[in-house]
């Protein structure tokens, strides 16, 4: 929010519009603010916090690479977070790319993880985070350090690395 005013300022107006100036959110309000629910969904592949290793219980043919029995795999999430394959400007922090009307890929389709292994913690983890951000969201407005001089606007260069076309 320190990083992206606008993007602040915008969650703040909903939950102000919703929630009102005198109690704060509760999950009954989750529904009637389709924009934070898009700010917290686009905070989870913008810097993916954690990496995912399987190990092949057997030989397998992959794409035409093969993996032998054993061999550790490592998902690249970050990757599928800055594929142009999933998402437009995927280094730009946009929660609007959830709310068009042909939304762009729901990152918790990746960043928790694949197939019998998957994040079993995933619908708690989105909870606690949406109540987290809907509580100091509402509460408190963030900025950065009165020495942070450099960025005063919305800071869309700061993990601005070359879009991958590969994953
Ligand atoms: C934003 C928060 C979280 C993220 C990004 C996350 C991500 C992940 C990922 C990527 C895996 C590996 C999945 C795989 O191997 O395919 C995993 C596994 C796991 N997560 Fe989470 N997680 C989060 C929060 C939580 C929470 C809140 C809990 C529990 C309350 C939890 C419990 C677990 C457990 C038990 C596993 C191991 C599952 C297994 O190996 O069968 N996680 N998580």
């Amino acid at each position: 929010m320190a990083l992206f005013p606008s993007v602040q300022e915008k969650a703040q107006a909903e939950i102000y519009r919703i929630v009102g100036p005198d109690r704060l959110p509760t999950f009954d309000d989750q529904e009637g603010m389709p924009y934070l629910r898009a700010v917290v969904l686009e905070t989870l592949p913008w810097s993916p916090s954690v990496p995912t290793a399987h190990r092949a219980l057997s030989d397998d043919v992959y794409n035409g690479y093969f993996i032998p029995q054993g061999t550790t795999v490592v998902l690249n999430t970050w990757g599928m977070s800055r594929s142009t394959k999933y998402y437009q400007n995927p280094s730009v922090f946009d929660p609007e790319r959830y709310l068009k009307p042909e939304p762009e890929l729901d990152p918790r389709e990746f960043v928790f993880g694949f197939g019998r292994r998957l994040c079993p913690g995933n619908e708690l983890a989105f909870q606690a985070i949406w109540i987290m951000a809907a509580s100091i969201t509402s509460s408190f407005k963030l900025k950065r350090t009165v020495n942070d001089s450099a960025h005063l606007d919305d800071d869309v260069n700061r993990f601005n690395f070359e879009f991958l076309n590969v994953i």
